[in-house]
Parts: structure tokens; C-alpha cells; sequence
């Protein structure tokens, strides 16, 4: 397992749990120093029991760089970053570098399997720098989500798997045997494509739920309901209908700009990729509208209490995080932020971080949720309202009792609520 990040280190402790011997690589040598103490460096359920038995069980064990400890390996997953480029293509300088450095280890009939979230092509990239007719190289995407990736991994949809090499294709999906799972096989260029596919719908889905949201907004209706009454249908579905303060994370944001320039460079304008993820931009000046109105209509001199920094709840991570982009724009627009997560101890600039949610909230002219932590919904709104100078909650995550808030003399604002 090449790179031992959120995808990588999860994929290797899951597939050591399924049976296999694995062995990590990564870069970063304080990393691999931790992990092989068992310290697990992110947020993932259940993630840190599984890598410390593993490592017991001697089916586990990290290293830092490339040695001949390769050469016994049978598969070797890539899970190293795929950045953006300044264009929002997919940068592929790790990829590259990654089979490079395997060559002198590579043994033969080894297959190099593609984890990371590469563009179309890519595969047909590493068989370039590998060049030998004995190793083969396998497209076989993650699906995980970050919150609950080792139950992703272990309860998959769907398992895809894509070679030009029909044996090395059934070898990788083998090792998913254990696994209750429908396993696609299919060419490498179509594999590839599933997993930007997958993630630009889900984030089209998001966009649209927050487009009904707005114009539920206009036109008196409640979000709640629409959504449970479109998401019954089954063609529909009800998940990832939850409307908020537009998407983000390690994925979507890269993932679908690099879909646009993969089309583009293709020969295809995929105009309606391009209008949901304007449309995601435009979701974050929404939530900052409503901060200012409950407010006066100007942020100047204003304190506002975010709660929840994170791009979701359940992760510690703030990539590309939707409550970033918001906090961004209220400093810009004169605000004091007074803000509170759970996870993320490390202040931002110019940004006052609070132990706690009640702290940020103390003497805020507007309060708003930015991530659904479960303990903001348990917020007690007379508490609440009593260290506040504004009584203004804005939810962006639709996670609080309305009335509740109101009737503690709140406004309330959610998302199409
Ligand atoms: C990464 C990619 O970003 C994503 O596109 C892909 O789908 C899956 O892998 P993630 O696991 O979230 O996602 O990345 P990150 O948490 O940043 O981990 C990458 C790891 O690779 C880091 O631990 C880094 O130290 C390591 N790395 C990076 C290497 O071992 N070798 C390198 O050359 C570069
Ligand atoms: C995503 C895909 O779900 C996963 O399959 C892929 O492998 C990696 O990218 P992740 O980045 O962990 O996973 O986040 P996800 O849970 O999909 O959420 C993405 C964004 O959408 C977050 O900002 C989240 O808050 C938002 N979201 C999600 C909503 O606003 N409403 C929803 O109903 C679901």
C-alpha cells in the first residue's frame, strides 16, 4: 500500500483484517512512526481497533520509503494524492513518481492496483513508465466516505475493477472475496470514469437539493417535507437530499473540476458539471446573505459565533471545508469570528477559537452552524440565549428544533426551512 493517508491507511487495515499480509509505505516518516504504534492520525470510527490488531496479528506493518520488502508483494495499491492542478486538473506528479520508484522492486505477474482517484487514462500512464508485459496495472476505485470509511470498505455497494487483463482484473477482485459485494469488472477507461461519475452525481444531487431548498424559500414551502416526499421515490432515493451550506471536503471540490477539464480536454463541454459547481459557490454567498440580514444587512463590527469548522461531521478534516469558505467571507465583510469544533484544535487566522460551543457563542450577534455535530443539536436555546448580545440562529445544516429557538426569542433561519 503505497501512501497511508485517509484512503490508504483505511484500505490497509481492512484488507489485512480480510486476511492478507500488508505492508505501508509512506513518505512521511513520523507518520509511519506513529502508525506503527497504533496512533492513528485522523478521525475515523472504528479505524484505530482494527490497524492496532492488525499490527498484533503481524498482518500489518508501515514503512517509510521503497526497499526489497516490495518484492514478495503480490499487489501494490497506490493511495497517494491526485492535487489539483491551478486549471483543476488532476496532477498526477505522485502517481508517476510512485511507479517509478517501484520499478527495481516490481516482481513479476505483480499487478499495481489504482486506488487513488485518477483521470481517465491514467492507467494506460503507469503501464507507460512500468513497460513490462509480466506486471499488470488494475483501476479499482474507493467509494469510501470520510466519517465512515471502514464501514464503506467493508460494506461496499459495489466493487469495481478495471483492466484490459481479464486474470489480473479477477486477481484483484479475489481479494474481495470476503466481502458481500457486487463486483464490476470492466475496461480501465470505464472504472476510472464510474468514480468520477459517481461523485459528480452525488454532488449534482446536492446542488439540486439546495436549489429546491432556495426555492422553497421563496415560495413558503418546507424543505423537510419535499425532501422526504421526492426522496420516496425509489428512482429518487433519500439520501444525500440533506440541503445545507453547500458541499466540500478531500473530493467533490477536486473531483468534479477535474471531471469538467478531463471532458474538456476530450473534446466535451460538460456545461452541466460547470453549473453545479458554480452553483456550489453560490450556495456559500446564500448562508453568508442570511448571516448579514439577521444582523442589519452589514457584517462590520458584528460578532458571529460558527459552530463547526470541519467539511462534515465526523472528520477531522477541513479540506476544502464549506464552513472555511463561509468564515472566509464573513472576516472579509468585517466580522469578529468567534468559532468552536469539536475536532480541529489548531486556530485559524485572525479567527478567535473557543473550547467550547456555549464560549463562542458569548456575546454574538448572530450564531451560526456551519457542521451537524450531534452535541448542537442538544444546544439548550435559553442557555444559549442568555450569553448572546443578538438572539439570531442561522442553521445551515437544518439540525435544530425551529420552534424551540423561537420560542426562546430567537429568529431562526435553516436551509429552505
Ligand atoms: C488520496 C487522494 O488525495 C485521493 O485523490 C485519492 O482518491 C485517494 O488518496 P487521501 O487518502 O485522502 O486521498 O490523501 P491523504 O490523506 O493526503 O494521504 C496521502 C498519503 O500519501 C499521505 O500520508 C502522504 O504522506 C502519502 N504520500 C504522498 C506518499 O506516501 N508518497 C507520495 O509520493 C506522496
Ligand atoms: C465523498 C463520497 O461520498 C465518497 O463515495 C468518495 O469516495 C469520496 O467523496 P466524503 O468526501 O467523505 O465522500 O464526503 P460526503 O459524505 O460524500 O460529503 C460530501 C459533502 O457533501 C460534505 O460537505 C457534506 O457535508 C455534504 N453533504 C452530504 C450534504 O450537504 N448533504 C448530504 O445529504 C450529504
Amino acid at each position: 500500500m503505497v501512501g497511508a493517508g485517509y484512503v490508504g491507511l483505511t484500505t490497509a487495515s481492512c484488507l489485512a483484517q480480510l486476511g492478507h499480509t500488508v505492508v505501508g509505505i509512506d513518505v512521511d516518516p513520523i507518520k509511519v512512526h506513529r502508525l506503527n504504534n497504533g496512533e492513528i492520525p485522523i478521525v475515523e470510527e472504528g479505524l484505530e481497533a482494527i490497524t492496532q490488531q492488525m499490527l498484533e496479528a503481524k498482518r500489518l506493518v508501515f514503512q517509510h520509503g521503497y526497499s526489497d520488502s516490495i518484492k514478495v508483494a503480490e499487489f501494490i495499491f497506490l493511495c497517494v494524492p491526485t492535487p489539483q492542478d491551478e486549471d483543476g486538473s488532476a496532477d498526477l506528479t505522485y502517481i508517476r513518481e510512485a511507479a517509478t520508484s517501484l520499478l527495481p522492486y516490481l516482481a513479476s505477474e505483480s499487478i499495481i492496483v489504482n486506488k487513488s482517484t485518477v483521470p481517465v487514462g491514467s492507467t494506460l500512464v503507469v503501464e507507460e513508465i512500468v513497460r513490462r508485459d509480466d506486471i499488470f496495472v488494475v483501476s479499482n476505485p474507493e467509494f469510501l466516505r470520510e466519517g465512515s470509511a471502514v464501514h464503506d470498505f467493508l460494506n461496499p455497494d459495489r466493487i469495481v475493477v478495471g483492466s484490459s487483463n481479464k486474470r489480473a482484473a479477477q486477481r484483484v477482485a479475489d481479494l474481495y472475496q470476503s466481502i458481500n459485494a457486487q463486483v464490476i469488472i470492466c475496461d480501465p477507461a470505464s472504472a476510472e470514469t464510474i468514480k468520477y461519475a459517481a461523485n459528480a452525481f452525488l454532488a449534482t444531487k446536492l446542488s439540486f437539493a439546495n436549489a429546491i431548498a432556495a426555492l422553497c424559500e421563496h415560495v413558503g414551502a418546507n424543505i423537510d417535507d419535499v425532501m422526504d416526499g421526492i426522496g420516496q421515490d425509489k428512482r429518487i432515493g433519500n439520501q444525500f437530499l440533506k440541503p445545507g451550506p453547500g458541499w466540500g471536503g478531500s473530493c467533490f471540490p477536486k473531483d468534479t473540476r477535474a471531471l469538467v477539464k478531463i471532458a474538456e480536454s476530450a473534446g466535451y463541454d460538460f456545461e452541466l458539471l460547470r453549473g453545479v459547481i458554480d452553483f456550489n459557490e453560490i450556495q456559500f454567498d446564500r448562508i453568508v446573505d442570511k448571516v448579514r440580514k439577521a444582523v442589519g444587512g452589514t457584517l462590520t463590527g458584528k460578532n458571529i459565533a460558527v459552530l463547526g469548522l470541519t467539511f462534515k461531521a465526523h472528520t477531522n478534516d477541513l479540506r476544502d471545508s464549506p464552513a472555511l469558505r463561509i468564515v472566509e467571507q464573513l472576516k472579509l465583510q468585517g466580522a469578529t469570528i468567534n468559532a468552536y469544533d469539536p475536532t480541529v484544535a489548531n486556530p485559524l487566522p485572525q479567527t478567535n477559537f473557543c473550547e467550547t460551543a456555549k464560549d463562542a457563542c458569548a456575546s454574538a450577534d448572530a450564531i451560526l452552524i456551519a457542521t451537524e455535530w450531534p452535541e448542537f443539536a442538544l444546544l439548550n436555546p435559553k442557555e444559549i440565549g442568555n450569553v448572546v448580545r443578538s438572539k439570531h440562529m442561522i442553521d445551515a445544516r437544518n439540525i435544530l428544533e425551529a420552534d424551540l429557538w423561537r420560542a426562546a426569542g430567537f429568529t431562526y433561519q435553516g436551509v429552505g426551512r
